[in-house]
């Protein structure tokens, strides 16, 4: 089974935690790829016009895990632009995170889960699980979780 961790990360958090799968999913799983979204042109803010450089093929993977970067209480719209043009997601088996600044989950956490399942089902993608992780100092502990909960899903 191959699977693509799909990511976005402005400041390095949601990498660290792509990395960390990365590593505990490899020890089950044939292949763990690691794909790091980039907007046109370098630019490191998104506006209406912003495209994705090197969009991902979904194809390639027969699981996905897409993580991304809270923002202004919503998905980051680096994530959002990804997600919205991918052409389909028919029967994938899709995982989801967000990392996160502010300590409640509710502070952009569950909308961006939210926002970010309802594009994948719109596609006819297939949520198997989620997480929500608050870069604090129990952010370790968290990691492991989801990494535990993530590795038990495909
Ligand atoms: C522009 C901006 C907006 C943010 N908005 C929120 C927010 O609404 N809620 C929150 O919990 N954290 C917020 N954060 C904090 C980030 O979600 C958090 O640091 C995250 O782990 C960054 O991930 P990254 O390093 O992969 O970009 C914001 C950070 C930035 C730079």
């Amino acid at each position: 089974m191959k699977i693509g961790i799909i990511v976005h990360s402005q400041t390095g958090h949601t990498n660290e935690v792509a990395q960390k799968l990365q590593e505990k999913l490899s020890a089950a799983l044939d292949e763990v790829e690691i794909q790091q979204l980039r907007l046109e042109g370098g630019q490191q803010v998104s506006n209406e016009n912003s495209k994705i450089e090197n969009p991902p093929d979904v194809s390639a993977y027969d699981a996905l895990i897409f993580g991304a970067p809270v923002q202004a209480f919503s998905l980051s719209k680096v994530m959002n632009i990804y997600l919205e043009q991918i052409p389909s997601l028919q029967d994938k088996k899709i995982a989801l995170f967000v990392t996160k600044g502010l300590r409640f989950e509710w502070t952009g956490g569950t909308r961006a889960i939210g926002q970010m399942k309802k594009i994948c089902q719109s596609k006819g993608g297939i949520i198997m699980g989620t997480g929500i992780i608050v870069w604090n100092k129990q952010r370790d502990g968290k990691i492991d979780e989801v990494a535990q909960k993530f590795s038990e899903l495909f």
